[in-house]
C-alpha cells in the first residue's frame, strides 16, 4: 500500500512538472526587444512586484530570488532574474570614478582590480568633453568586461557649498559645465553597450542628514541650476537610468514625486530610461513616523527600489490587491525595467573576460588627470628649470597620495603612484633622508588612526603634518634644488566637510612657511601641490610658495601625471569648475549649510527634534540662483580664485569674437593663437549677459565653452560654439515659463569669469516656453535678490 502511494505521488508530481514545462515552454513568452508588452501581460502580479524591487544586498538573506554576489562580487545591487520569461539579472555597480567591485574573491587566485580614474571634479576641470568621453569609454569597458551591466554614475549634483562631503564626485557649481561633462561621461560609458545611471536626482547638496533632509528651494533656482545640469546631460546622452536622491524637496522625498520623476524628467525632457532609488531610499520611513512610501515610489515613476527587500515586494503586491496602487503604474515600471534589461550585455549573453586592458586605461587616467590639473600660481618656478635634479619632498601626500574620495565612490585599484615614484620615473632624485622620515611616520600614524572605530564608508582622519627640524631643513636646502610640499584632504559619503577641513591646519601653514623661507634664503623655490577633493582656503597663504599646482584627487596615476606637469612634459590646461572664496562665509549658502560637528546621517523614526532643526531636518536655499560665480560676480565680491581660472606654461591671444544668428541658435566663434614659447591648450568660456527683463538676472552666466587641441607656439585654432536661443531664458515662476527677454545680449569670451578677452553683442527676439507649474515650495523662502 505504502509503495503504491509512493508511486502515485511520483506520477502526480511528474505530470505536474510536465505541465509546468509545457506551460513555460509554450505559453510563456521569452523576452526580446519586440515583445515587452506581451511579457508584461503574461507576468503575474507577484512577479511584477519582485521585478520592481532589487534582489537585495550582495550577501543578503532577504534577497528575493537568490544572491547576485556570485555574479560580480562587490557590486552594489541588481534586478531579479525571472528565468521563466528569459528575464536576466542586471548587475548595478558603483561608480563614478571607475567601477567599484571587490578586487579579490574567496577561493580564487585571480584579481579583479579596476582603474581609479580622476574624481568628477578633476574631470570637469579639463573642460574637455572629448577627453571625458574617452574616460567614459574606458570605464564602460571595465563595466562590460567585469560582467556588470550598469554603472552607478556619473554624480551630477551641483557644488552648492564648498563643504558638501560628496562634491568630489560632482562636477561644478555651474549647470552648463556640469551637464556637458556628465553627458560626455555617459556617452562614453554607453558606447560600450552598458548603461550609466546619473545620480542623485536631485538636490543632494549636503551629506548631513541626507536620508531625511528636506531641501526648500525656489522653482526658479531648481529649474535654472539644480535641474538644469541633469536636463542637459539627459537630453544629450539618454542615460539608461537615473537614481533618485535620498533627500526630500519642498516637502516630499524625491523618489515619491511624480512631478519630478515623470512630469519634468519624462514629459518635459523626454527621458526614456528607468529611475531607481538610492540604496534603501524609498523604503526608509525615517522622517514620516512610519508611513510607508513604496507605493508612492511606483506612482511617481521611480521604477526600481534598490537594493531591495522582500517586504517591499509584498507591500506593492498587497497594494495592488487592495486597490491602493493601480496596476497601470506597476505595468509601466515593469515595462521600463524590461526595456533596460534587453539592452544589457548579460541579457545578450555577452561572454565577459574579466580582463579589461588595465594598462591602456592607466594611460587614459594619466592623461585625463594631467589635463584636469590646474596651475593656480606660478612665479617662474614651473616647469622645473633644467638645473633642477634633486627634490626635497614634504607633506604626507607626497608619499601616500589620495586617488579619490571615500564611500561608494571609492574604486578598488591595484596601486596609486606616489609623487616620489612619479618624479623618479622622470629621472629626478628624491631626498632619501626626508623620505625615510615620512615613511616611518606615516606607517605609525596610520596604524594609530586605524584603531578608530569606523564604518567602511567613513573617511578616517589623515596623519597630521610633521614640521622638519631646523637642522634637517638646513641640510635639505643644501642638497636639494627645489622643495615640493603636497597637502591632502579626504572626504566622502555620509558626512560633510568641516570648517577645519576647509582651512589649513597650523601644521600645514607652518610647513609651507618654514620650508619656503629656508629654500628662499638659499635662492631656491618651493611648490605646493594640492591633492584634495574640494575647495580649501587659499587667500591667506597663496603668495608664500612660488607655485601652486592643483591636481585634485586625480586617480591612481597621480604621481605620474603630477610629474608630467612639474617637469614640463605637458603644459597645464585645467580651469577651476568652481569659485574659490576668500572665506568660507563669503559663499552665500554657508548661512544655510550644516554647521560643524553635527553628524546626523539618518534620524530614527519619530525623532521630530531633528525634523525641526534647520540644516538637518530642512535646508533653505535662500541664496536662490546666486550660487558660485553667479553670486560673486553679480554682487562684486572679491574671491581668491574665480570660476574658470587656471594658468598655463604658455600664453594665448584671442581674436575679437564673432556672433551671428543662425536659425534657433546664436553661433559664437573666436580664434585662439598660442603666442608663447610652449605647446599648450586653451579654453574659451562664453559668458552671456542678458538684457534687463522681468527677472532679477545674474551679471553673467556660462552658456558654452570649448577647448583647443594642443597648439604649438604660433599655431591658431578657431573655436565655434552654438547656443540655442531658448538657453538664454530665465525661469519665470509666475508664468511657469522659460522667458527669453527681447533685446541685446552680450557674449563675453573669458579665460575665467573675471578675465574677459573679447565681447560681442547681438539682438535676440523674445520667446516664451511653457513649463509645468510643479515643485512649488510649501513654505515662504526669503530669497536673495540684487534688487
Ligand atoms: C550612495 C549611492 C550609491 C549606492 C550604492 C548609496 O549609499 O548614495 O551613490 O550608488 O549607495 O552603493
Amino acid at each position: 500500500m505504502m509503495k503504491n502511494n509512493y508511486y502515485y505521488t511520483r506520477i502526480i508530481i511528474g505530470i505536474y512538472v510536465m505541465l509546468c514545462c509545457i506551460e513555460s515552454s509554450v505559453a510563456q513568452p521569452k523576452l526580446n526587444a519586440n515583445n515587452i508588452d506581451e511579457v508584461v501581460k503574461a507576468m503575474t502580479l507577484h512577479e511584477k512586484a519582485l521585478l520592481v524591487v532589487g534582489s537585495g544586498w550582495g550577501e543578503s538573506t532577504t534577497a528575493n530570488l537568490g544572491s547576485f554576489a556570485k555574479l560580480v562580487q562587490g557590486a552594489a545591487g541588481s534586478t531579479v532574474s525571472i528565468p521563466k520569461y528569459g528575464i536576466t539579472t542586471a548587475v548595478l555597480s558603483d561608480g563614478p570614478a571607475g567601477l567599484r567591485i571587490d578586487p579579490t574573491r574567496n577561493y580564487d587566485s585571480n584579481t579583479y582590480y579596476c582603474t581609479h580614474f580622476p574624481i568628477g571634479t578633476c574631470l570637469s576641470s579639463t573642460w574637455n568633453t572629448d577627453l571625458v568621453q574617452q574616460v567614459g569609454r574606458a570605464i564602460g569597458n571595465e563595466v562590460l568586461e567585469y560582467g556588470a551591466d550598469v554603472i552607478l554614475g556619473p554624480g551630477a549634483c551641483l557644488h552648492r557649498n564648498p563643504l558638501c562631503g560628496r562634491n568630489f564626485e560632482y562636477y561644478s557649481e555651474d549647470p552648463v559645465l556640469s551637464g556637458n561633462i556628465a553627458a560626455a561621461y555617459i556617452n562614453g560609458v554607453q558606447s560600450q553597450g552598458v548603461g550609466a545611471c546619473i545620480k542623485h536626482f536631485c538636490f543632494n547638496n549636503q551629506e548631513t542628514a541626507r536620508l531625511g533632509n528636506d531641501v526648500r528651494v525656489s522653482q526658479r533656482a531648481a529649474r535654472e541650476l539644480y535641474l538644469k545640469n541633469f536636463e542637459i546631460a539627459i537630453k544629450k546622452s539618454q542615460p539608461w537610468a537615473v537614481m533618485s536622491s535620498y533627500n526630500g524637496v519642498n516637502g516630499t522625498q524625491t523618489s515619491e514625486r511624480r512631478d519630478l520623476l515623470t512630469t519634468i524628467l519624462r514629459d518635459e525632457w523626454g527621458f526614456n530610461g528607468i529611475v531607481m532609488t538610492d540604496w534603501t531610499g524609498g523604503t526608509d520611513p525615517i522622517w514620516r513616523n512610519g508611513a510607508t512610501d513604496r507605493i508612492a515610489n511606483m506612482i511617481a515613476g521611480n521604477d526600481l527600489i534598490e537594493p531591495g527587500e522582500a517586504i517591499s515586494a509584498q507591500t506593492i503586491e498587497d497594494a495592488v490587491k487592495s486597490g491602493k496602487l493601480d496596476i497601470k503604474y506597476l505595468n509601466e515600471n515593469v515595462k521600463r525595467i524590461l526595456q533596460m534589461i534587453v539592452k544589457t550585455p548579460r541579457f545578450k549573453g555577452y561572454d565577459y573576460t574579466n580582463k579589461p586592458d588595465l594598462k591602456a586605461h592607466a594611460q587614459i587616467t594619466r592623461n585625463s588627470a594631467a589635463e584636469g590639473t590646474i596651475l593656480l600660481e606660478n612665479k617662474g618656478a614651473l616647469p622645473f628649470a633644467d638645473n633642477v635634479k634633486n627634490i626635497a619632498l614634504y607633506g604626507v601626500g607626497s608619499y601616500d597620495p589620495i586617488a579619490g574620495g571615500t564611500g561608494s565612490g571609492n574604486v578598488n585599484c591595484s596601486y596609486t603612484v606616489s609623487i616620489v615614484e612619479g618624479l623618479r620615473n622622470n629621472s629626478y632624485n628624491v631626498d632619501n633622508k626626508i623620505l625615510n622620515t615620512y615613511t616611518s611616520y606615516i606607517k605609525s600614524a596610520k596604524d594609530e588612526i586605524a584603531k578608530t572605530p569606523h564604518e567602511w564608508w567613513q573617511s578616517l582622519p589623515l596623519p597630521t603634518e610633521i614640521i622638519p627640524t631646523d637642522s634637517d631643513l638646513a641640510s635639505a636646502v643644501q642638497t636639494n634644488d627645489i622643495a615640493v610640499i603636497t597637502l591632502e584632504r579626504l572626504s566622502g559619503e555620509g558626512s560633510d566637510r568641516t570648517k577645519a577641513d576647509f582651512n589649513l591646519s597650523n601644521e600645514e601653514i607652518q610647513l609651507i612657511n618654514k620650508v619656503t623661507e629656508a629654500f628662499h634664503k638659499a635662492g631656491k623655490k618651493s611648490i605646493v601641490v594640492l591633492n584634495i577633493g574640494g575647495v580649501i582656503e587659499s587667500a591667506s597663504w597663496k603668495d608664500v610658495p612660488d607655485a601652486i599646482l592643483l591636481p585634485w584627487q586625480c586617480g591612481q596615476e597621480i604621481g605620474n601625471s603630477v610629474a608630467d606637469i612639474l617637469c614640463g612634459k605637458l603644459s597645464p590646461s585645467g580651469k577651476l569648475p568652481m569659485t574659490w572664496p576668500i572665506n568660507l562665509n563669503d559663499t552665500p549658502s554657508s548661512k544655510n549649510f550644516p554647521s560643524d560637528g553635527i553628524e546626523v546621517n539618518s534620524f530614527a523614526k519619530g525623532q521630530a527634534k531633528y525634523q525641526a532643526m534647520k540644516n538637518i531636518g530642512y535646508t533653505n536655499y535662500e541664496e536662490g540662483i546666486y550660487v558660485g560665480y553667479r553670486y560673486f560676480d553679480s554682487f562684486k565680491k572679491n574671491v581668491s580664485y574665480p570660476f574658470g581660472y587656471g594658468l598655463s606654461y604658455t600664453t594665448f591671444s584671442y581674436s575679437k569674437p564673432n556672433v551671428i544668428n543662425k536659425n534657433n541658435a546664436v553661433e559664437v566663434s573666436t580664434t585662439i593663437t598660442n603666442d608663447g614659447q610652449n605647446a599648450g591648450k586653451e579654453i574659451a568660456e562664453v559668458y552671456v549677459t542678458a538684457p534687463k527683463g522681468k527677472e532679477d538676472k545674474p551679471a553673467q552666466e556660462l552658456k558654452a565653452f570649448a577647448k583647443t587641441r594642443t597648439l604649438q607656439p604660433g599655431e591658431s585654432q578657431t573655436l565655434t560654439m552654438a547656443i540655442e536661443k531658448s538657453d538664454l531664458a530665465s525661469f519665470n515662476e509666475k508664468a511657469s515659463a522659460w522667458i527669453v527677454d527681447p533685446g541685446t545680449y552680450t557674449f563675453r569670451i573669458g579665460i575665467s569669469s573675471r578675465d574677459i578677452k573679447g565681447v560681442a553683442k547681438i539682438n535676440v527676439k523674445g520667446m516664451e516656453i511653457k513649463a509645468h507649474n510643479v515643485l512649488r515650495p510649501i513654505v515662504k523662502l526669503n530669497i536673495l535678490t540684487q534688487k
